[in-house]
């Protein structure tokens, strides 16, 4: 063994060890590392080679309030003096100021918090809580959804085909189709439609067995990874509707949706629909430290007063990651960086919506706030996409991350490595209009990539 306080570590040193002693995630193990990130202030980030570039992905949609934030910084380093961590069994100030702080932002009476260390564990608890809570095994999930990488949230992944690649277990998982406008399940055209998708959730419902064996439903409210679909105004009151019905659970998955991405503090904010169940986690902490929340509404929270509650970890409620969020969340609130998103989301929604226009691989843009998805088609009439659904894991050449590979040429980053023909536009919400400019400029040389992949 090498003298472990000495390891080498030159550039060449670094990069070896990323080939051959790294996992990276959803891949195919690279025979290059990826550049190197050495630092990162605001919407911008710096790579070894010191070329600076451009985020317009936020981190996979975590680093809302942007890189490098002192204020945070400064309560990781007090608490990180003072405790870093102690036993769940104890109780910690960041922890419960941090379950006070979520029960006030959320909507209605989500109250009682399981605080974990990412978005895949949130919606584990939040599937174990539905089970416990209701005593019934099946979970409704819609296709075109990612809900994490563990078991069972990625048996719940339905149609994401990272899902398919490793064998699936959990609960018993029933699929529906999402409320996709641009391809409609059903074939038809909004408003005609008369939300077709979500009453085929009523169908579905009474014929998996009613209250009797369905729990819960869970959904990104608007979908991520998987396109930035967005669902017309009607669908999650009907759905409420619905679930109210049936006395089946509603588990919103608003990881990325949630604080203030969306233009709202929630996603389910724009609809005034409160779930049994949310669960939080990037934005929550923007990647300064790890988090996920898992917060019920207060019939719940009160229910395992007398149910044993069959969940828990040794990091649950970390103080040092509850510090860095109850910093954070604060910070929304006084730079108002929820309406500044809802503002700046509009600006960036019209200004990628010219590149429909001028673009032959363009099918469709859409989005609320500062999430904003590109459709990519190899023909706007067929709307054959430009990408398939499977090309995530298959070792094929992809036009869009051909696109992706010129955004970074150009100094730029979006996320664009989804498993679907979505690049989705996601910058930190501090951004600017001029930052958007630019990044719309560079969006639209990349785009000349995809154009060569599509019919005129
Ligand atoms: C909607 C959604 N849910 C859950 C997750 C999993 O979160 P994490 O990567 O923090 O485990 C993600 C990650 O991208 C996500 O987008």
């Amino acid at each position: 063994m090498i003298d472990l306080k000495k390891i080498p570590a030159s550039k060449e040193d670094l990069d070896r060890y990323e080939v051959e002693n790294y996992f990276h995630s959803w891949s195919y193990q690279p025979d290059q590392p990826p550049p190197r990130v050495v630092s990162a202030k605001g919407v911008r980030f710096t790579t070894e080679d010191g070329r600076e570039r451009l985020d317009f992905s936020s981190c996979f949609v975590s680093h809302n309030i942007g890189h490098q934030d002192e204020r945070v910084v400064d309560a990781i380093c007090d608490q990180a003096r003072t405790l870093t961590s102690f036993a769940p069994s104890m109780s910690t100030t960041p922890r419960a100021l941090l379950a006070k702080m979520i029960a006030e932002v959320t909507p209605g009476d989500l109250e009682r918090s399981f605080i974990s260390l990412g978005g895949t564990e949130a919606n584990e608890a939040a599937i174990k809580i539905c089970h416990q809570y209701t005593g019934r095994r099946k979970i409704i999930t819609r296709y075109r959804t990612y809900h994490g990488g563990t078991t069972a949230p990625m048996s719940l992944s339905a149609g994401d085909a990272r899902s398919w690649a490793q064998v699936q277990g959990g609960a018993e998982i029933v699929k529906v189709p999402q409320p996709y406008c641009y391809r409609c399940a059903f074939g038809l055209e909004y408003p005609a439609c008369e939300i077709r998708c979500v009453r085929y959730i009523d169908e579905v419902i009474e014929l998996e067995g009613g209250s009797e064996q369905v729990g819960g439903i869970i959904f990104e409210p608007i979908t991520g990874a998987n396109g930035i679909i967005v669902p017309p105004p009607e669908y999650f009151p009907m759905l409420r509707e619905i679930c109210d019905r049936w006395d089946v659970m509603m588990i919103a998955d608003e990881v990325m949706t949630g604080f203030g991405r969306t233009g709202a503090w929630f996603a389910m904010d724009h609809w005034d629909v409160v779930p049994e169940i949310m669960t939080l986690a990037k934005g929550m902490t923007c990647g300064y430290m790890p988090l996920g929340v898992t917060v019920v509404r207060k019939h719940i929270g009160d229910r395992f007063k007398d149910q044993f509650f069959s969940h828990g970890a040794t990091y649950a409620g970390h103080a040092l990651c509850c510090a860095a969020a109850a910093a954070l969340i604060p910070i929304y609130q006084s730079d108002k960086l929820v309406e500044r998103s809802a503002e700046l989301g509009k600006y960036l929604l019209e200004r990628a919506r010219e590149l429909k226009d001028k673009h032959p691989c363009v099918g469709d843009v859409r989005g609320m706030g500062l999430f904003v998805g590109i459709e990519l088609v190899r023909n706007k009439k067929t709307k054959e996409p430009l990408t398939t659904v499977d090309s995530k894991i298959r070792k094929v050449v992809d036009p869009k991350m051909e696109i992706a590979k010129k955004l970074g040429e150009l100094g730029m980053i979006a996320m664009a490595a989804n498993p679907v023909n979505v690049i989705a536009l996601a910058p930190p919400l501090i951004i600017t209009k001029e930052e958007i400019d630019e990044g719309i400029a560079i969006m639209d040389e990349a785009l000349a990539v995809g154009d060569a992949f599509a019919e005129k």
